[in-house]
Parts: C-alpha cells; structure tokens; sequence
C-alpha cells in the first residue's frame, strides 16, 4: 500500500481518563490501545505510517520508533492542529493520508481494507468511516443534506439539539487527498466552546469549497469506538478478552468459562487443552496439547508448558518451563524454573527465585517427586529421579543428586537411590 500514510493522532492528553499516564498507552489485556492501531494498519498493508505524540512522545518512540515517524506535537491544540503538524511530512506526499485516532483499539484490518477499497473505487477528495449508534453521545455527528451528501461533522459541545438526535457519527477515521486537506486544515478556526481546532471542521470547509466527500456508514459500527473514559475502556477490553478467546477456541482449546478467563494475544495454546475457570495467561506463553491449566491460575510472560502436563489450582508460574506429563497440581509458586518432564510438584512447592538483588535459576530433573511444602531456594537444582520430603527446604547451591532423597530443615540425604 505505497500510495497510503497513516498518521495516528495520539497526542492528546486523555484528560477524561483522569490519569497520570497517557491515554493511548492505557493496556487492553497486556497490550497498550495504541499498538492494536497499529497492528490493525500493518495487517492492512500500510508501511507508512507517522504518529503525532505530545507529552508521551518519549514512549511512542521506544515503543513505535522502529516502525513508525514520530511527530511532536508541542500544544495539544486540537486533533485539525494535530495533523496540521505532519504538514512538513505529509504534504507533499503523492498519495492519500489515512487519519485515525490512537483510542480506537477494536478497530479491525478488514474494515481499514474495506474502507480503502470503497474509497479507492469513488476516488472522493475525503472519506469519513461513520456507524450509527443507539447512543451516539460524545460523537461527532455526521451532518448530510437532503440528497444524503455529507456537508460536515458536528462535535457534541458545538452541536444544536436537532443535531444531537443524529445518530450517524464520526468514527474518527478519515481517507484525504492530501494538498486539499492541508489546504482546509489552515482555514480552521478554533471551536466556540472548547476553542480546540477541529479536524472535523476540515470537512465543511471542503464540501463548501466544492469538494467531493463521502461518509461510509460501517454496519454495526461496535469496533469504531472510541476510549475517552475508564468505562469504554473497561468495555473495549471485554471485547477484546472475548476475540482473544475466539481465536484459541477455534483452534481447538476448550475454555470452560470464557466470563472469568483472561488470555492475552500472543500465547500460543495447542489442541485439546482444557482451561478450567479463572485462569490468567499472559501474552508471550506458550502451552502444549493436551494439558489441564486451572481453575485459578496464573502463567505469566517466559513460560513454556509442555504437552500433558496439568497446572492445577492456585499455582503461578513465572518465566519457567515444564516438560510433558509434569503435574503442579495445587498451591505452588514456580519462578525462573526448568522442570523436566513427568515430574510431580507436590502440594505447596515454592521456588525461592529472588534474593533480593538477583533472579536464581532453579531445575528439577525428568521424574523427580517434590513432597508437599518443599522450598527450593535457589540457584540450586534436583536431579533426574530424585525426591524431596515433605517440608524439606533445600538450601541454595546444595544440589540434590539423581536419585537421592532429601528431607528436613535444611534438607539432608537420607537416601541414595540408583539412578534410573
Ligand atoms: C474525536 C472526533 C469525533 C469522533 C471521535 C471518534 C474531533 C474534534 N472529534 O472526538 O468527531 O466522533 O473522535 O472517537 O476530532 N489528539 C491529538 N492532539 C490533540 C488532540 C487530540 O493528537 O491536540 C488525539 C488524541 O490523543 C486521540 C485523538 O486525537 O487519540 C482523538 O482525540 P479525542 O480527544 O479522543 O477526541 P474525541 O473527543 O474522542
Ligand atoms: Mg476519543
């Protein structure tokens, strides 16, 4: 898609989030809102792609930086302002520029393929994605005239009560010809009551100016939503919880209680896998066929579950892996560990990883049985078919060898078993 630049507004403060962090930067299960954006345009095939930061711009570089031009925007004076200061970049640009906000995470690379090829066939100077909403409070309105031509968008605070009855609204995602956007951008004024300058503005000011524009109304419209407040924040991350489960639904995961299950994006989960209720799993996980996760669990970011192995209740596991068949079946914390395969964690088995400064390693050999209440405090290992007492501390760096038992406060060997 050469002859296309996006350019992200996410400068704004976010004001209505009542937040020290930037609203775009708000995470939606794991991932800031504003990187769905992004993914959303490059799975549509769009490389260019410019975002204009303000106060958060430090940020947006560590986290876009490497795929998309940062514009700084120094006076947040309204999103007509905000793409105004792409000028230097976007003007002269032999294409047309795809505007969207940072705060619409739904949003789908199916509709910005659609809304482009819709607009690549009429070839109108500007194109306005819009949805019609039962409450369509806190949108622009999309003004038509009596033919159904589009003759300007009405914010909320500027708009009349007649105007606030329109339910089609903006969805603040807009394909322009670029030299006659920038040319209406420098007529804005600011709003009477906010005093911002619109880009919604830009519109009237081109149909007055004789130009073509379209508004494309997108059925159901769910996606386009905007998060200006905690609550559409809260409701967007639901849908996106629910897609998330779609997608390791039909590829074979039985997720017993999509309400109260939490997968990010990214994990991967293979077939026949049971995830039993209240279960957390974040992005950057991977988990095998075949295995039993939960119910209350969480398996954090760095952890790779083997085929077959079962992760019972009230178990967290943190940057480890577990081999195949492995059970950690009740109550046990297991933190920067490697456990081998058809090993048995015994009831309330903690790896103490941290020692206050650094993260220790902790690896438990192929077969090994951990007895209940056993505390490992790493760096420290159990070897291949080794056992542990219950309530055994093993102490760090007193390895246990294969096939030995230990027991006790530290833990000493009372056995020495053959190796299997
Ligand atoms: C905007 C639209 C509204 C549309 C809605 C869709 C305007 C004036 N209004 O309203 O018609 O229905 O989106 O969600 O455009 N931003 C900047 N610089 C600024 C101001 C804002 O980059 O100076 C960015 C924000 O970070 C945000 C985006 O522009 O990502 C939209 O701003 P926001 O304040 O959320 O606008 P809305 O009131 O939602
Ligand atoms: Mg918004």
């Amino acid at each position: 898609m050469k002859n296309i630049c996006a350019v992200i507004l996410a400068a704004g403060e976010g004001t209505r989030m009542k937040s020290g962090l930037s609203k775009v930067l708000h995470r939606i299960s794991g991932k800031p809102m504003i990187s769905y954006v992004l993914d959303a345009l490059r799975q549509a095939g769009i490389r260019r792609i410019l975002i204009v930061a303000g106060s958060n711009h430090r940020e947006l570089r560590a986290l876009h930086g490497h795929e998309a031009e940062i514009i700084f925007q120094k006076k947040r004076l309204g999103t007509g302002h905000a793409v105004l200061t792409c000028g230097p970049r976007l003007e002269r640009f032999k294409g047309s520029a795809l505007v969207l906000t940072g705060d619409a995470p739904l949003l789908t690379a199916g509709t910005i393929r659609s809304f482009l090829k819709q607009y690549g066939s009429e070839r109108p100077s500007a194109a306005i994605l819009t949805a019609r909403f039962e409450n369509p409070y806190g949108y622009g309105r999309i003004l038509r005239d009596a033919s159904g031509d589009v003759t300007g968008i009405r914010e909320e605070l500027e708009a009349n009560e007649e105007e606030r009855a329109i339910q089609e609204v903006n969805s603040g995602i807009y394909l322009f010809e670029t030299s006659g956007l920038f040319r209406a951008l420098r007529e804005i004024k600011p709003s009477p009551n906010k005093k911002e300058y619109y880009l919604t503005d830009a519109v009237e000011i081109m149909v007055r100016a004789g130009a073509k524009v379209r508004g494309y109304l997108l059925a159901g419209g769910r996606e386009i939503m905007g998060i200006n407040t905690r609550k559409d924040l809260a409701e967007a991350a639901k849908l996106i919880w629910e897609r998330n489960l779609d997608f390791y639904m039909e590829r074979g995961v039985t997720v017993m209680s999509p309400d109260n299950t939490y997968i990010e994006a990214g994990v991967k989960i293979g077939p026949d896998t049971v995830i039993f209720p209240f279960t957390y799993i974040e992005g950057d996980v991977s988990i095998g066929r075949n295995c039993k996760i939960g119910p209350f669990c969480k398996i954090r970011a760095g952890s790779k579950i083997a085929d077959d192995a079962e992760i019972g209740s009230f178990v967290e596991i943190n940057r480890s892996s577990i081999g195949k068949k492995t059970l950690v079946k009740h109550l046990a914390y297991l933190g920067d560990a490697c456990v081998g395969s058809a090993v048995n964690v015994g009831a309330g088995t903690i790896t103490a990883n941290f020692d206050g400064k650094n993260k220790n390693k902790t690896r438990i050999g192929d077969r090994a049985f951990l007895g209940c209440d056993t505390v490992l405090i790493a760096p420290v290992s159990v070897g291949a078919g080794a056992k542990t007492g219950a309530g055994s501390v093993v102490l760090r760096g007193r390895n246990v060898l294969p096939g030995t038992t230990v027991a006790g406060i530290p833990a000493k060997k009372i056995k020495t078993g053959k190796r299997k």
